[in-house]
């Protein structure tokens, strides 16, 4: 068996979100008690669409900011910038041609990112998954938390993953380079996001809480201050009755259960156990309760954030650092694609 690493990343295009928090950065740092984890700033990315320069650098920044900010122990685990470890550029290439015309056509999210105007989009845009398996398979990583959005392109880099171990196969076993029969890739498994895996906006609840949501009100910036935060939720979308006492009580009414899912999420307990304390009371009294719990939660990773971001050279000597260490795990696996595939 392959030795347990979680591989993530998020891309430096937006301030992070309350959605970001609860439905990953939660659980990637849980997940540090029990596998080897490896946190990347995905900007190779973030450039499959235009980025303007100074804020594609201030964002990667920020995004290594909130990482470590909500909770990613540098002594622990490994938190790089992707375009410093030249290995995923490398990779990619690799998986380019491993992976079939007929895969990358059948991926959804780039007809939606691409939109009607698909002759226009960017050729990354279109290899944008095969680049996530590069970055994935580059650390033999076992274990992938990922979003709704992202489940086929893991599904991808398993494909990609199997068939360079069958089209190699004679090469990896002359070489001992197998894991038993399992092959020289693993092949990746999905994991469940956190304690609230899809949290939606506070101005619809039937949309996902999204940096691209032009309204500023639909979501909660991990920079925002304590009054903003209080803003945002008395002005949260609700309906007029009282909150349930049971979570059925819930159906057919997605901004009521985003709220009590969002402090379920903060508080780390289930949705039934909210609604045991608050159901039959009227949603002021929750939404004032839930004031208070987000800003205990938030504003201390805010103010962390704050205090990381004055010190620039401190985030750079993080991601330095981080690079070296993710380089010394993707060399030699590099290296051994390389042997394999005859270069
Ligand atoms: P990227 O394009 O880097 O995936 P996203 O902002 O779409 O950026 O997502 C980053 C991470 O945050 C992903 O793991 C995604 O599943 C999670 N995420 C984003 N929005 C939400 C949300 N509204 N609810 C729960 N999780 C979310
Ligand atoms: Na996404």
């Amino acid at each position: 068996t392959f030795h347990q690493r979680v591989f993530s990343g998020m891309q430096p295009t937006s301030t992070l979100h309350l959605g970001n928090y609860l439905g990953a950065l939660t659980n990637w740092v849980a997940m540090q008690q029990t596998h080897e984890c490896i946190y990347c700033v995905v900007d190779m990315h973030a450039i499959t669409m235009w980025q303007d320069p100074a804020d594609l650098k201030r964002a990667i920044r920020e995004v290594t900011a909130a990482y470590v900010a909500a909770g990613i122990d540098t002594k622990k685990s490994i938190i790089f910038n992707q375009s410093q470890v030249s290995g995923h550029a490398e990779l990619a290439w690799i998986c380019n041609c491993v992976a079939r015309l007929g895969w990358m056509n059948r991926m959804t999210q780039f007809k939606e990112k691409a939109g009607k105007d698909r002759e226009n989009a960017s050729l990354g845009l279109y290899a944008y998954p095969s680049l996530m398996a590069a970055d994935i398979l580059l650390y033999k990583a076992t274990h992938v938390p990922v979003g709704e959005d992202q489940k086929q392109h893991l599904e991808l880099t398993r494909d990609i993953a199997q068939k360079f171990n069958n089209d190699f196969a004679t090469e990896i076993a002359e070489r001992n380079l197998g894991t038993g029969d399992l092959g020289f890739f693993p092949l990746p498994e999905p994991m469940t996001q956190g304690p609230a895996p899809r949290v939606m906006s506070l101005r619809d609840g039937t949309k996902k809480m999204s940096k691209s949501d032009p309204s500023d009100y639909s979501r909660i910036n991990l920079t925002d201050d304590a009054e903003t935060i209080a803003q945002k939720v008395r002005k949260a979308k609700t309906d007029a009755e009282a909150l349930p006492s049971e979570e059925k009580g819930l159906e057919g009414r997605p901004e009521a259960e985003n709220l009590v899912g969002i402090y379920a999420g903060l508080e780390g307990v289930t949705k039934a156990q909210v609604l045991s304390q608050f159901g039959g009371g009227q949603f002021s009294g929750f939404k004032a309760a839930l004031v208070d719990l987000a800003v205990a939660k938030l504003a201390p990773i805010a103010g962390e954030m704050r205090r990381l971001l004055a010190e620039p050279a401190h985030i750079d000597a993080i991601l330095g650092n981080g690079a070296e260490r993710a380089q010394a795990i993707a060399a030699p696996i590099l290296a051994d694609v390389k042997d394999i595939i005859g270069f």
